[in-house]
């Protein structure tokens, strides 16, 4: 045993106790009785239910059910339209604008990837535009929509501001997430998906509600210098006193954090420049608009060489990875995606462990809103 940060006891054992396993079935039902209880629809419940339960089963904890009460709050707050308000408002064959209307970031998404795939299906490629929306959960769901349909999907968001500039001290960029797949035959489809940060936010709050240090190389502290207590940063950065999270590649130049936050940037031209979202410093800071920008696109690649060739050079690609020799120590190499499918089949089969705050925190959701916890 060992007492760590800010005095939390590190037990593994004791975090294994704790955790409380779900069938993803069970958890569903909680999530859309909420959801309903505040007015969304049936079929936008079962939507944002399904992108936060698909994180976690992916193994993303930091974007699953835990955020169920922060949009739960927004709903309640009335930031958050329970039905969908967005409007397709500039169309071509192959792009499309919409406006979210501050609809719920799932089911604005779930749309704009939708209509990018019926374009690209029509003309080759769709790309879909996103302003004023919400946060939309992990980038992955509406990338690997295109895989149902043999497309190549591309999803990313802006986010609000929490990443650190490469020589500043001040967040100004979301950990904006970048998202793409490609369909491949025997082996599994490429999945990419990253937030353009070291680490996401949620991650942090992961630390935070386990009371661990961090490791280091995540994020600064107000002067600009590294940090391990993701309490003081989460703290430091809902008061916008400075500090933040560390771009992709980390502390300036060396280990290349200016190309991390090139990346970031890029995803906050395409999501929040291209559609006049907000953008930078604006993105999700006046909670009544968070004003959240979103790009989908989709592009089919039978429209450049038939899809079972395109497919047979994406399993000899993957193959020739994996089968290309492992560093010392280490007895697999993966392709991105792959320890999620594989994370996926396990959560099915055995349920979904989850924390003992995050279960704290939808109880106590469901005892404010009538929802009984698994009832
Ligand atoms: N909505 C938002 O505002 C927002 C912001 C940031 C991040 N996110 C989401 O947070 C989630 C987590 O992001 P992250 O950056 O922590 O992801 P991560 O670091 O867990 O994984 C990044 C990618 O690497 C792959 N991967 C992991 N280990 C690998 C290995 N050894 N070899 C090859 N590939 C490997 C994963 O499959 C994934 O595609 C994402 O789903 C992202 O969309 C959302």
């Amino acid at each position: 045993m060992n007492r760590g940060f800010r005095g939390y006891i590190m037990v593994d054992q004791v975090t294994i106790q704790k955790q409380v396993v779900v069938q993803e079935q069970k958890l569903k039902d909680f999530c859309n009785k909420v959801w309903m209880k505040l007015g969304v629809p049936p079929q936008d419940a079962k939507i944002t239910t399904d992108v936060l339960v698909l994180a976690d089963l992916r193994g993303i904890e930091s974007h699953g059910v835990a955020r169920l009460p922060r949009y739960y709050a927004d709903l309640k707050n009335g930031w958050t339209t329970p039905t969908n308000q967005s409007k397709i408002v500039k169309e071509t064959k192959a792009t499309a604008m919409i406006d979210g209307g501050q609809s719920l970031g799932q089911v604005v998404g779930h749309k704009g990837m939708q209509l990018a795939m019926k374009k690209a299906k029509e003309t080759a490629v769709g790309i879909v535009s996103v302003r004023n929306s919400h946060h939309y959960g992990i980038a992955g769901y509406y990338s690997l929509m295109a895989l149902e349909h043999d497309l190549i999907g591309v999803s990313m968001t802006n986010a609000a501001p929490l990443v650190v500039p490469t020589f500043g001290r001040n967040a100004v960029l979301g950990t904006n997430p970048i998202s793409l797949t490609a369909p491949a035959g025997k082996e599994r489809a490429f999945v990419l998906d990253m937030a353009t940060s070291v680490v996401p936010r949620g991650k942090l709050e992961v630390y935070d509600r386990q009371g661990k240090k961090m490791p280091p190389g995540w994020a600064v502290d107000k002067t600009g210098r590294g940090t391990e207590d993701a309490h003081t940063v989460l703290d430091a950065l809902s008061n916008r006193l400075g500090g933040g999270i560390l771009p992709l590649g980390g502390e300036g130049e060396e280990h290349s954090g200016h190309k991390g936050y090139g990346l970031a940037l890029m995803v906050d031209v395409l999501s929040g420049v291209l559609s006049g979202a907000a953008t930078g410093l604006g993105v999700d800071v006046n909670k009544e608009k968070p004003n959240v920008g979103h790009f989908f696109m989709a592009l089919d690649p039978a429209a450049f060489r038939p899809l079972d060739e395109f497919k047979r050079d994406m399993d000899r690609l993957a193959r020739e990875l994996k089968d290309s020799p492992k560093a010392e120590g280490q007895s697999r190499i993966y392709v991105h995606g792959e320890k999620s499918y594989a994370r996926m089949e396990k959560f099915r089969k055995e349920g979904i462990p989850l924390g003992p705050k995050v279960v704290e925190a939808m109880k106590q959701v469901g005892t404010e809103i009538g929802v009984p916890w698994l009832g």
